[in-house]
């Protein structure tokens, strides 16, 4: 049977897109049963064309961060996820959150840690003036963008670079890297 994949998304959803084309492939042995928002973005509605079941669990829409954090946690575990998948996701997980998913619990992020961690990777990469970044995908510890790292890929900073054209670059290798990450920890689960 296969493995049962949760994806957390805040934005254009290209990064769930590929792991949902990657599953419909073979190439991993899951599925996306579920995928969350804290917003309406365009991941929920990719998703939802595609026939996968979605919740947006808003933050705005609760009285406190707790409140919110609670309430995402209880919607995941109610997809009984073996991979919760944070691709996008534009919002701290509380320590309740990470502690729930403990070793089933990935994070996608637009450099190579422990550089440029944080909500802007590719801004803080290009702006420090580096020559190389890439993308990380690691198992999620309670501290942001920390912990142990399954895949890394570099990718050059060209020099007539802007965010948008170097998040691109980044993102096509994502696009492959976040796949291959899920079939890692997947692997013998199936
Ligand atoms: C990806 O590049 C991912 O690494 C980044 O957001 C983008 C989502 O793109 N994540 C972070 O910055 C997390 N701090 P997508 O919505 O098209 O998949």
């Amino acid at each position: 049977m296969a493995s049962r994949i949760a994806v957390l998304v805040s934005g254009s959803g290209s990064n769930m897109e590929a792991l949902a084309d990657a599953c419909a492939a073979n190439e991993v042995p899951g599925e996306i049963v579920m995928v969350a928002s804290d917003r309406p973005c365009r991941a929920l509605e990719i998703a939802g064309d595609r026939g996968i079941p979605t919740q947006l669990v808003e933050f705005s829409a609760f009285g406190s961060r707790d409140e919110w954090s609670h309430a995402l946690r209880d919607a995941v575990v109610a997809c009984e996820p073996d991979l919760v998948v944070s691709a996008g996701f534009m919002r701290i997980l509380s320590p309740a959150f990470v502690d729930t998913f403990e070793g089933r619990l990935i994070n996608l992020h637009p450099s190579l840690l422990p550089s440029f961690a944080g909500a802007h990777g590719v801004r803080d990469a290009l702006e420090f003036g580096v020559k190389v970044t890439g993308t990380t995908v690691h198992l999620v510890e309670h501290q942001v963008d920390h912990g142990p790292i399954l895949l890394q890929e570099a990718v050059a900073v060209l020099p007539d670079d802007t965010e948008e054209k170097l998040h691109e670059r980044i993102k096509d290798v994502e696009h492959r890297l976040l796949p291959e990450a899920c079939r890692i920890m997947l692997q013998g689960r199936t």
